[in-house]
């Protein structure tokens, strides 16, 4: 019997063979984009294309944020200066980038994208849904009135690049060990993040930069299926950057820029706009804010100017968070015996986030160890779910909770057994769960998620 299945088999591979037919079509892990068109009567613009000639072997580059601080730590003092300077050494690029006029060329210009993710990039932009749906109750002072989809884009400069290419030298056996993982100092990704509310939902976006875009996925009109030509609002620029000797702790600097209709544009247009919500670099582990939830912090700092809407949804006890990043979450906390459902609660941050980033070799379908925010071991309260739909949560600044806000350098993991991802989530939480996925056939749990760690209406 079994004989006769291969013998079947082996008959049709080679039918397919001859005919030209492979036997299984193999993802393609530099595709530039899902392949579906906005017709050419509604958009007759240039489509996106990935750009992964990553370099190798760069000198250091020059660092103008570290000399705007006079060569000294990052700090409360000096976070403005800092975040300003880095914000003008990416101008340039983003300016044009922004504009849209055709003049944006990322190779000659050195950025870069990650592989692997063609077949949930949209085809003019190549943007991703971040935030599959994002409650108008989480921006209720601004006056959001319709719940919005994010749509995001990363790009890495060359001396992030050469990580890149590190591990992805192939395509299909990422290189994870041996410190591949590990960004060179001056390393800056920047990622952008595009709003389905534009001003008739949201007040806060009159003004902001639209993009064509095609939606496949929009919380704002209620379409989850068909991909749309539709319009996505600038309303958030992170730019990150590696820099051990201003953030000894951590070699991170998290800092982050939003629309603010109320700043006027200048000669660079909407990038004057663009304005800081702030600076982290550190989890402020010594700081409980639980006990004390007005306790200043060290190691973030938040623009007192910066518009309502976007401090709307900072995290735990104020550290940084942006209107994309899910800082704030409806969670459920046993406390003395009793459950208490906490709604809109500050529970992660930029970096607290950002430092789950790790992968787990020998347990490629899980990938990551932890999830992206407190969340208390299913075996707390008997049930794995218990709480649901409110996140688990272990009680705000207890010693659980504060696995999440320990202040570590990107090559050591949060768990052991794991690689350390030198707090790039983008790898570990989409990247390498869309290569797992092609390579195993099977859907993988992360990518069951949206960026914020929901479960996807449609996947
Ligand atoms: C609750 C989790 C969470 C928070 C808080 C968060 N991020 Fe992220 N971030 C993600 C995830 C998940 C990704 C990867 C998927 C994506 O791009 O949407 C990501 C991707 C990024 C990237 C692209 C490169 C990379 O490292 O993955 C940058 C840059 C970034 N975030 C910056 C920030 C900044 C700055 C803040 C704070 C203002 C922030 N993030 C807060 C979850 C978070």
């Amino acid at each position: 019997m079994r004989i006769r299945t291969m013998y079947f088999c082996y008959c049709l591979a080679v039918l397919g063979v001859l005919l030209g037919v492979p036997a299984i079509a193999a993802p393609d892990p530099w595709l530039d984009h899902n392949g579906r068109l906005p017709s050419r009567s509604d958009y007759a613009g240039p489509l996106f294309k990935l750009s992964h000639d990553y370099p190798s072997g760069l000198p250091a580059p020059h660092m103008p944020w570290r000399t705007a601080i006079g060569n000294l730590p990052i700090s409360t003092a000096n976070a403005a200066a800092y975040t300003q300077a880095l914000k003008d050494s990416v101008a340039r690029d983003m300016v044009a980038l922004l504009l849209d006029d055709g003049d944006w060329d990322p190779g000659r210009r050195g950025w870069y994208n990650d592989p692997w993710l063609g077949a949930q990039r949209e085809a003019i932009h190549g943007m991703l849904v971040g935030i599959e749906r994002v409650d108008d109750a989480m921006f209720a002072k601004s006056g959001l009135t319709k719940p919005f989809t994010t749509y995001v884009l990363t790009w890495y400069n060359r001396t992030a690049a050469q990580t890149l290419g590190a591990i992805w030298r192939d395509p299909q056996a990422p290189q994870l060990g041996g410190g591949a993982t590990q960004y060179a100092e001056g390393s800056i990704t920047v990622k952008l993040a595009f709003t389905t509310a534009g001003p008739a939902e949201w007040p806060a976006m009159r003004g902001a930069l639209s993009w064509p875009m095609m939606m496949t996925t929009n919380a704002t009109t209620g379409q989850f299926d068909r991909p749309t030509l539709g319009k996505g609002h600038l309303m958030q620029v992170d730019i990150v950057v590696k820099d051990t000797q201003s953030a000894p702790q951590t070699g991170w600097v998290f800092t982050t820029l939003v629309y603010d209709r109320n700043t006027r544009p200048g000669s660079r247009g909407v990038w004057d706009q663009m304005v800081p919500l702030g600076a982290q670099w550190g989890n402020d582990p010594r700081v409980d804010s639980a006990a004390k939830p007005g306790a200043p912090l060290f190691e973030s700092w938040i623009n007192p100017n910066a518009p309502l809407y976007a401090t709307e949804t900072l995290g735990w006890g104020g550290r940084l968070s942006g209107p994309n990043d899910h800082g704030a979450n409806d969670i459920s906390v046993v406390t003395g015996g009793q459950r208490s459902l906490l709604r809109r609660a500050g529970n992660s941050s930029c970096l607290s986030c950002h430092g789950t980033s790790q992968w787990n070799p020998a347990n490629p379908a899980k990938g990551m160890s932890a999830f992206l925010m407190p969340l208390a071991p299913p075996d707390a309260d008997g049930a794995p779910n218990a709480g649901a739909p409110y996140l688990n949560s272990p009680a705000p600044g207890s010693s659980e909770w504060l696995r999440w806000f320990q202040n570590r350098p990107g090559n050591v993991p949060m768990d052991a057994g794991s690689v350390a991802g030198d707090y790039d989530l983008a790898l570990t939480f989409r990247v390498l769960p869309a290569w797992q996925e092609a390579r195993s056939g099977k859907k993988h749990a992360l990518q069951k998620l949206d960026a914020g760690g929901v479960p996807l209406q449609r996947e």
